[in-house]
């Protein structure tokens, strides 16, 4: 039998050959069931992995705007919509299209502790995100008569959270078999000169993998076979943070299934940029292939650039709303993914030398990350699919100021006056033409402007609370 002593001897030489033999600077004192879970952490750890991780810190990041940049091909809205979103209802129909939602970030910048899908979202009734988000693959189970499975990426930080959260509430009765949760998986902090650092005496400090991340956790967690098993062919991906996004677009999904100029590998939404500096990544062509290019890395000269009709000549904003062929996913992740590192620098905690806990004042540690929309270039060919930002996008990302929880509310109700007054609401409207009112509108009740003239058209009195769910009154 290997004794804990034997595996803590082992462990300190294979870390020494690495230079990072402190990680068991306090692993003596450690009762027998914390040091196992540390030698746990520590034999699951790639240290030639650490070793590609501390030696990639010093590299600039490597991004080298190419030389033939040029916008991307983007679909505006035309009159062939009618046989896209025909082509993706059949889609729908046919049970080949699954709602898949990355909520493994840390929502740091919201300051709310709990998974982020947890927080009360929307304007009257408070629904939390995952509620909302429920109700929208409930609302499209009931329209296309098919079942919409829902996959769930979470972090092992917020897993148990977020699978408690929804027994509690009975999976908001969309059938706990037909909603599977995965963690994603973790990349170890790094100081700034690539040593490992302790979270806890018995915990090696780690950062979820980023969204990128997703498309290894979805062949890990056994995603991609429940999908195969299930006859699912395409995958629409969003974050955690918009309440304003069609989970199931079938305009969306027809484009990314039928158009002529798409592979049919990987399809995403964008919408026009607000101004030329606006802090989103913008989708760009370069030989032949789509990519999102980040803001940081766009050369104000080009981000300034207009076309002839006055318009932004790189306009196309990321909102992180994709759709994603089973099959293409599997391809990528077939013989291990390798996206490229984005680096960020941060404050980690860490037990230091005399075992007490430091919350260090300044950014001490490198997180890295991968992020999905670098899948897009390792697609055939990749389109982009424009939209409205009032029609689909308010996420809820800082407390407050833009893309707070009260501008994506305001948002909410805006969109779900337009839709009601085109549906013979009247809606009053203050003098710059906002609504005078607040809205709430259930996806139960009606998931698009179109699904509105099935509700009997009323006044909505100024300054009212109007809530328009199946369940609540008036
Ligand atoms: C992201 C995009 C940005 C886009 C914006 C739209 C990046 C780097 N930027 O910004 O281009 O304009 O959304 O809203 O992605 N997540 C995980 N695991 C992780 C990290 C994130 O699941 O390890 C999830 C979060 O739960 C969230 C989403 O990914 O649902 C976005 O994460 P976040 O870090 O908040 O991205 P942003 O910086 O807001």
């Amino acid at each position: 039998m290997i004794t804990l002593q034997s595996r803590l001897e082992r462990a300190r030489e294979r870390l020494a050959g690495h230079g990072q033999e402190h990680v068991l600077r306090h692993a003596e004192g450690l009762d027998p069931v914390r040091l196992d879970r540390l030698l746990d952490q520590v034999d699951a750890l790639s240290l030639e992995q650490v070793g590609t991780l501390a030696a990639a810190l010093h590299d600039d990041g490597g991004f080298v705007l190419p030389a033939d940049l040029a916008p991307a091909t983007i679909v505006r809205r035309s009159p062939d919509d009618a046989a896209w979103t025909a082509h993706g209802e059949a889609l729908l129909r046919a049970g080949k299209v699954a709602c898949f939602m990355v909520a493994g970030g840390q929502g740091t910048r919201l300051g709310w502790d709990a998974p982020k899908g947890t927080f009360p979202a929307t304007p009257i009734l408070r629904a939390p995100l995952f509620r909302v988000f429920a109700e929208q693959i409930h609302a499209a189970r009931r329209r296309y008569g098919a079942m919409i499975r829902w996959y769930i990426m979470t972090s092992p930080m917020n897993d148990a959270p977020t699978r408690a959260f929804f027994a509690e509430h009975g999976h908001f009765g969309l059938g706990a078999d037909t909603v599977m949760f995965f963690p994603q998986g973790t990349l170890p902090s790094l100081t700034m000169d690539g040593k490992l650092l302790l979270a806890e005496p018995d915990e090696i400090a780690v950062n979820p993998d980023g969204h990128g991340g997703s498309l290894r956790a979805l062949r890990h967690a056994g995603a991609l076979d429940d999908m195969r098993a299930h006859g699912i062919e395409h995958i629409s991906y969003f974050q955690v943070d918009n309440p304003l996004v069609h989970a199931v677009d079938p305009r969306f999904i027809g484009v990314h299934a039928a158009h002529p100029g798409s592979s049919g590998e990987m399809t995403s939404k964008m919408v026009a940029k607000r101004d030329a500096a606006e802090k989103v990544g913008v989708f760009c062509a370069s030989a032949g292939r789509t990519m999102v290019v980040e803001y940081s890395d766009l050369p104000a000269s080009l981000a300034a650039e207009r076309d002839g009709a006055g318009r932004l000549r790189f306009d196309a904003g990321s909102i992180a709303i994709h759709m994603l062929s089973r099959a293409f996913v599997e391809r990528l992740t077939d013989h291990g993914l390798a996206l490229p590192l984005h680096k960020a620098r941060k404050k980690v905690p860490f037990i230091g030398d005399d075992g007490r806990r430091v919350e260090p004042a300044t950014p001490n540690a490198i997180k890295m990350e991968t992020f999905v929309f670098d899948a897009i270039p390792m697609a055939q060919s990749s389109l982009v699919v424009e939209t409205d930002r009032a029609e689909e996008f308010a996420p809820i990302k800082n407390a407050d100021g833009d893309d707070s929880p009260a501008t994506s509310m305001a948002a909410q109700s805006a969109r779900a006056a337009r839709w009601l007054e085109a549906a013979g609401w009247s809606i009053p409207r203050t003098v710059d033409g906002a609504p005078d009112c607040t809205i709430e509108l259930s996806p139960l009740s009606a998931s698009c402007e179109a699904e509105c003239t099935g509700l009997a058209p009323r006044a909505v009195e100024r300054g009212a609370a109007c809530a328009v769910h199946p369940l609540s009154p008036g």
